[in-house]
């Protein structure tokens, strides 16, 4: 199935300390609040998942979406609404861009 968005959520861990990692900026949380609003407002041709890491952990918590390949940082429940809600309206949330 094509999904219109598919949207990896990284939920990579590190044991140490060499190099941060997204999981310890809480992105679980965030991958299951996305999850459930995506459930909950029934929007459709969407797909959740939890991801490794992206390689761009220092700008983490990081959200990559396909096939539109829009990288977003989601460090905040308010970031994963608008993330949902650029979903539903189909604008991205320029303020939430990783720039490369
Ligand atoms: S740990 Fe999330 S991008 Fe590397």
């Amino acid at each position: 199935m094509d999904y219109d968005y598919h949207i990896f959520c990284c939920v990579n861990e590190r044991a140490g300390n060499e190099r941060v990692s997204c999981k310890k900026k809480d992105s679980h949380l965030f991958r299951n609040y996305i999850k459930q609003k995506v459930k909950d407002k029934s929007i459709q041709n969407v797909r959740v998942n939890q991801s490794g890491c992206l390689d761009k952990c220092e700008s983490g918590p990081v959200i990559v979406i396909y096939p539109q390949g829009i990288w977003y940082k989601c460090e905040s429940f308010k970031n994963a609404d608008d993330i949902v809600d650029s979903l539903i309206t189909g604008e991205i949330a320029q303020h939430l861009l990783i720039k490369n």
